[in-house]
């Protein structure tokens, strides 16, 4: 396994440990989930799509030589009656730590979630923020590592609305506007006590560009293939936020120039102005509701 030498000096064995990741049936959440198994951790796949988890099961013990302590619940982050559904119907008593990690960048263009709301913002901002509050209110104790991205951008004014009614197609706005309401989210979870770590993973190829127009996909998959880093090293932040002792609110980044590629280090987090986390709060209990 590519991680291996890294974890080897890095993290201690996991045995006993019991992690659960979103979004692990590919890309950042799938090598997180890989590296978790490695160390000997049971892990949680938290996915939409059983078989094609299963796949990605199977073949990791193929790689390993050995059965892995794995197991798939299933679920739709882009509704909350399922994700809530989900959580409570958890068997586990505990867990070490819980990955919030599943989200979307470049959906189809004019996919709406339930509530007529951009996918984008249904899936990152709302499947976050109802994923927290319900994992919170069952595992208090857990360690709950967010995937905010270098490319986020703070509401004007402090106001989320406008980007929740607009619908206007503008997918990269969507996603830094999403990524930024996850930053309000690990924010407002440190505020309350919860054991909230942050990360981003840098630039890397995974399933994110998989809308792209073929030919655009096919240069954009090359272009990150050889200049960046790969899925693997992008999800050590994670891996080291879960098995290694750090203060609550602790932020990892990749090391290398411009923080898009390398091995992961602790800085410190960006500040969250309280204005802005209030007003995604406000916003989330109130306003949202009578969408
Ligand atoms: N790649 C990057 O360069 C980059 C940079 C910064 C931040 N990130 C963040 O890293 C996280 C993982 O992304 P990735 O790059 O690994 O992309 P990815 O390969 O596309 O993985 C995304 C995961 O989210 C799942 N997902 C999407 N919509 C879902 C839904 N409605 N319900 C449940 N699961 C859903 C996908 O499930 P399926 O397998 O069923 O599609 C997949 O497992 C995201 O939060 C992303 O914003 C990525």
């Amino acid at each position: 396994m590519k991680s291996e030498r890294y974890l080897r000096k890095h993290v201690n064995s996991q045995e006993g440990k019991h992690f659960l990741v979103t979004g692990s049936s590919s890309g950042i959440g799938l090598e997180a989930a890989r590296s978790l198994l490695f160390l000997g951790a049971s892990v949680t796949f938290m996915v939409r799509n059983r078989e094609k988890t299963k796949g990605r099961i199977n073949a990791i013990e193929k790689e390993f030589g050995h059965p892995v302590d794995a197991k798939i619940v299933t679920y739709d982050q882009a509704d909350p009656d399922s994700i809530i559904a989900c959580i409570n119907a958890l068997e586990e008593k505990r867990f070490d730590g819980i990955v919030l990690s599943a989200g979307i960048y470049f959906p189809k263009k004019g996919s709406l979630g339930k509530q007529g709301v951009p996918i984008t913002l249904q899936v990152n901002a709302i499947g976050v923020q109802t994923g927290f509050d319900a994992f919170y209110k069952r595992y208090p104790d857990a360690k709950y590592i967010f995937i905010n991205s270098v490319a986020n951008k703070p509401p004007k004014n402090n106001d989320y609305t406008p980007y929740f009614r607009a619908a206007k197609g503008k997918r990269f706005e969507d996603y830094c506007i999403s990524k930024r309401i996850v930053m309000d989210i690990y924010a407002l979870a440190l505020k309350k006590g919860a054991s909230a770590y942050m990360t981003h993973p840098g630039v890397t190829k995974t399933n994110i560009i998989q809308n792209y127009a073929p030919l655009i996909k096919r240069l954009g998959n090359g272009f990150l293939y050889i200049f960046v880093h790969h899925a693997w090293k992008a999800a050590l932040g994670i891996v080291d936020l879960c098995c290694n002792d750090h203060e609550a609110g602790t932020y990892m980044v990749p090391r290398g120039p411009f923080h898009i590629s390398g091995y992961p280090k602790a800085e410190e987090a960006p500040r969250v102005p309280e204005e802005e986390m209030d007003a995604w709060e406000a916003f989330y209990l109130q306003d949202y509701l009578t969408f």
